[in-house]
């Protein structure tokens, strides 16, 4: 494994009875963007709880650059923003970035560098002097990203950083982030329940489900593994194309409503024989265009599954 910044291992939170993680192994390398998914109370929040050092481990260990998850050398390598945030009443953004920043080991001078930094990277900086929790739902969450940030950490753990945000501020914060990360060699583990959107950012999925490892992947690989492309086809005569695509050995599955939906192993030989059948039987095309999988369709796919397991 190369370079490796943290690790689960055997993770497991129980609250009395419950189990909220259930002995989750996963491994995060150095400078890579994990997309963390799984339904409401699955479990997300309570793990990365347990990376930051909130809680303690019923069982299992987490580790943060070798140093057990909430030992303070552990501590000072991850910079956390939470689903609920919860800012000081009488501080104005500017002193409470400055705070956040003097908890870690940082000079005052540094200190204040540091929060004209995130000041003006998170574009907070005419709002500095106003008071945080006055703040709208979108500045409350750069601010969140930026406390996060402040002590320029190794590995930053992100709960729905973008959860009630209008689509340009989602944009413009995961657009800060991406260009942060990649400047700065971060490794993020980011949960979200807009998959169009975590999509765009994530190189790996790991998705959790009653706090068990659903899947640990990096994207490329899961998007091929889990879906068949579907082809979508509408020619002049559909019904003589599903005719003569019936029974054919190219095709894994057909349907036919509006138009003509197609499924196949062998999606460009499949593609092939439909060009040559076109212009065979003289069928013209209106419409021939192959469904990309998206996050979405692969999480649905996969949740699918598991509830049809727990079934039997
Ligand atoms: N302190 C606690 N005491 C008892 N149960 C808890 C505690 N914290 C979390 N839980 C339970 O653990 C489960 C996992 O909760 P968690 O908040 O980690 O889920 P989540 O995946 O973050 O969900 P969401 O997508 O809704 O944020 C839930 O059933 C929750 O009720
Ligand atoms: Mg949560």
């Amino acid at each position: 494994m190369e370079n490796k910044v943290m690790e689960m291992v055997s993770l497991t939170k129980r609250f009395g009875s419950f189990m909220a993680v259930n002995h989750l192994s996963v491994t995060f390398e150095e400078g890579k963007i994990y997309g963390f998914i799984g339904p409401n109370g699955a479990g997300k929040s309570t793990t990365m709880s347990l990376l930051v050092g909130l809680m303690r481990p019923t069982e299992g260990k987490a580790y943060i650059m070798g140093h057990e998850a909430g030992s303070k050398e552990a501590k000072r390598w991850i910079g956390y923003s939470p689903e609920f945030p919860d800012f000081y009443r009488d501080m104005n953004c500017e002193d409470y970035l400055l705070y956040m920043a003097q908890l870690s080991d940082m000079s005052l001078q540094e200190a204040k560098e540091r929060t004209k930094m995130m000041l003006e990277e998170f574009d907070l900086w005419d709002h500095r002097h106003d008071l945080v929790y006055k703040f709208s739902t979108g500045m409350k969450k750069k601010v969140g990203l930026a406390q996060a940030m402040i002590h320029q950490p190794k590995i930053l753990l992100l709960d729905e950083p973008t959860a009630n945000l209008d689509p340009k501020s989602r944009y413009d914060i995961l657009d800060t982030l991406r260009r942060l990360v990649s400047q700065h060699h971060m490794t993020v583990l980011i949960s979200s329940h807009v998959l169009s959107e975590l999509e765009t950012v994530i190189y790996h999925v790991v998705i959790i489900n009653h706090g068990t490892l659903v899947l640990d992947r990096p994207k490329e690989e899961a998007m091929k593994m889990f879906h068949q492309g579907v082809l979508k086809v509408h020619t002049s005569d559909d019904q003589k194309l599903c005719q003569l695509l019936q029974d054919h050995p190219l095709v894994t599955s057909l349907s036919f409503n509006q138009e003509v939906h197609l499924q196949s192993e062998q999606m460009d030989a499949l593609k092939d024989l439909l060009v040559s059948l076109c212009y065979q039987y003289h069928l013209r095309l209106h419409v021939f265009e192959e469904e990309k999988i998206t996050l979405e369709g692969l999480y649905k796919q996969l949740m699918e599954e598991k509830d049809h397991e727990g079934n039997h």
